[in-house]
């Protein structure tokens, strides 16, 4: 056993090479520059632990780490998990799958990072299937043996016997890993997030309403039924196509059928004059009728997937190929994004598809190592090309990996229980992932109210009527409660976009777990929303629930009631309610629920809500919400601050925006609760 140097790479950062790294990881990969001024603002820190216990080990082509754990210590992250925040005494076998059935860590995007309660984050970047024993395996040499227990006469007896550290296992002949310090879990997170370029703003469209039309309908079918969000006033900027839109698909020809969409750009134009941006379903195996599976087949891997090519997409020469078409295509018909579908692979028992790991690819990299990447290899080619021509995409993506936050990109799953989509809110914000609870069915009202209200406080709203056909309005009765929320959802779009402007500069995740407020608290079922509001969802058949409210006072968003926190509450809501508290000092700026976003040099008047008596402020995020501009500098801070004088008079004033600047903002108007 070794134990290993660390090297500082940024603030709060350290690396060490064990053995012989591999050359494909998720890192290089994603490609991004870590935000060293930002890293730098946020100070040194110092190496989180004591680097004398952490060993490391090659055993039978493995490469092992060990860390030291303590007692109490929890471990949250590994990715977008659905079923456990905590992972704490569990094995995590960190595969991309998208249909995991059991607890065992395989997910659409198993992220080999952990952040622990005692504030740091442990690494591993490879491209291989790791193995993380969270405290699950327990060495002879152990300074801290479990207790001995009899199952006969021990009520507490348990399978897993407590163990003091975490073992990683990576297969292979070496791996970079990374310590990121804190001191909070936060700390560590937004340490993560920059050092992986930081987080991503999306255009402002891309925080508006999304629906996606059932299957197999053509460009007259598609605009009636954006046309019917229009004339019921519900908001809506997005229309996803599904696979029809495709001349062939399954696999993908990438080309349009002309029989249902003769004219593309006429489409998508006529669309856009309407408010609609369109987003394409794809998925990455290449039918042999599309134009460039000749280009692509000497550049592919050995099997196929639904009888399409698997590109290696590793290679230069077959990205360029991809992008000229897309680009061609889709972006020159007026193509703002794209959902990109299946990158996962499934193994469910009795079915499955993928190319198996042992399939070769030109590159020279094996099918395992390819499995692993591919979400993030077509994320970032097809983010490349909308950044060619200066323009912000937001899409959807299946399977992610470490390094994924500077990407455009939420994803989604086939999975569909409401407690587990709320759970992957929660545990994306550990790993740098963004995460859509989407909508597309319920078997009662109630329940398509609650996830309609829980959708509307994600990284990306959307109704996913692909196979549903379902509409907003397809529960009559509660028709006035799912228009509320949609409007909501547009109503926040200011606070939201400064949201995810925070996590740009600062990597802090705009939606995000109660761990990463209170670090020891490991709850499943309520998250921060921005800085200043804590949502709790409610799940069909529920009449009340507990909201554990952090130390201070908050207070109800709709009813301004107020609560002292550092507790647990019971609230009853109606169905016309989401519960959302806001922690008292905090600012909500709000816009007027318009039909979709407004376009660039649109002006909209804001609403901004104060909760409470205490003094408060936040920075307002403005651009022009389309381009990078303001990746070149061109973006305004305003700031929104209430101050309160010692009669309690609250004042609410906005800092003006320099002469040469526009704003997007126009008259403002003050509400205090
Ligand atoms: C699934 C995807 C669905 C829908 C469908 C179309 O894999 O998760 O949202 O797009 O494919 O075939």
């Amino acid at each position: 056993m070794e134990t290993p140097e660390w090297i500082n790479q940024a603030p709060g950062i350290w690396s060490t090479v064990v053995g012989k790294p591999e050359d494909l990881t998720p890192l290089k990969v994603a490609g991004a520059t870590p935000r060293l001024a930002a890293l730098r603002e946020m100070g040194e820190g110092e190496f989180p632990l004591d680097p004398r216990t952490i060993t490391t080990e090659s055993v039978s082509s493995r490469t092992v780490i060990r860390i030291p754990l303590d007692s109490e210590e929890a471990i949250f992250g590994l990715g977008l998990q659905f079923l456990k925040v905590n992972h704490r005494g569990r094995t995590r076998y960190l595969r991309v799958n998208s249909d995991p059935r059991q607890d065992t860590g395989e997910t659409h995007a198993p992220v080999p990072f952990y952040v622990s309660s005692r504030g740091y984050g442990v690494l591993v970047d490879t491209a291989r299937i790791v193995t993380i024993y969270c405290g699950s395996c327990v060495r002879r040499d152990t300074p801290n043996p479990p207790a001995l227990k009899d199952r006969g006469r021990d009520p507490d007896w348990e399978p897993t016997p407590t163990s003091d550290a975490v073992e990683i296992v990576v297969p292979g002949e070496g791996v970079e890993v990374f310590v990121f310090a804190g001191p909070t879990p936060l700390e560590v997170v937004r340490r993560y997030n920059l050092f992986c370029g930081g987080g991503v703003i999306p255009p402002r469209w891309g925080l508006g309403f999304w629906h996606r039309v059932s299957l197999q309908y053509n460009h007259e079918q598609v605009h009636a039924e954006s046309m019917e969000y229009r004339n019921r006033d519900f908001p809506c900027d997005v229309i996803g196509l599904e696979p029809g839109w495709h001349s062939k698909s399954y696999p993908c020809s990438y080309e349009w059928a002309e029989d249902r969409f003769p004219d593309p750009p006429r489409f998508a134009e006529k669309m856009a004059a309407e408010g609609f941006h369109i987003n394409l379903w794809e998925h990455a195996y290449v039918s042999p009728e599309a134009k460039i599976h000749a280009e692509l087949e000497p550049l592919s891997g050995s099997h196929t997937v639904w009888g399409g090519l698997v590109p290696d997409y590793t290679l230069p020469e077959a990205r360029e190929i991809l992008k000229a078409q897309h680009e061609g295509t889709h972006l020159a018909a007026g193509v703002s994004g794209y959902k990109i579908d299946e990158c996962d692979g499934s193994e469910l028992t009795g079915c499955s598809w993928m190319f198996p790991a042992h399939a070769t690819f030109p590159s020279g990299h094996d099918g395992e190592q390819m499995r692993q990447v591919y979400g993030l290899l077509l994320q970032k080619m097809t983010t490349e090309i909308f950044r060619k021509h200066d323009r912000r995409t937001w899409g959807l993506v299946r399977a992610s990996n470490a390094g994924a936050c500077s990407f455009p990109y939420v994803l989604y799953s086939d999975l569909y229980d409401h407690r587990e989509f709320v759970r992957a809110l929660c545990n994306s914000s550990f790993s740098g992932l963004l995460w859509t609870p989407e909508v597309r069915s319920a078997a009662t009202a109630e329940e398509w109210v609650r996830r309609m209200q829980v959708v509307c406080f994600s990284p990306l709203a959307m109704l996913n009527a692909w196979s549903t056909s379902t509409m907003p309005w397809s529960f009559p009765d509660v028709e006035p409660i799912v228009r509320k929320y949609l409007k909501l959802r547009m109503r926040l779009m200011p606070y939201f976009y400064s949201a995810f402007a925070r996590y740009y500069f600062e990597g802090v995740p705009p939606f995000r777990a109660m761990a990463l407020e209170v670090p020891a608290c490991d709850l499943d079922d309520q998250y921060m929303a921005g800085d200043s509001m804590l949502v709790a969802p409610m799940f069909a058949g529920e009449t009340s629930r507990e909201v554990c409210l952090p130390e201070g006072v908050w207070f109800d968003f709709e009813t301004g009631k107020r609560f002292e926190g550092g507790g647990t509450i019971r609230v009853f809501p109606g169905l016309e309610t989401m519960p959302v508290f806001v922690r008292e000092g905090g600012l909500i700026p709000m816009m007027p629920p318009l039909p979709h976003a407004p376009r660039k040099g649109e002006r909209v008047p804001l609403e901004v809500r104060h909760y409470g008596n205490a003094p408060g402020r936040l920075d307002l995020f403005d651009d022009d919400g389309e381009t990078f501009a303001y990746q070149r500098g061109d973006y305004r801070w305003r700031t929104l601050e209430v101050t309160v004088d010692s009669g309690g008079t609250r004042t609410g004033t906005m800092s003006e925006v320099e002469e040469d600047r526009e704003s997007s903002y126009g008259e403002i108007a003050w509400m205090f609760t």
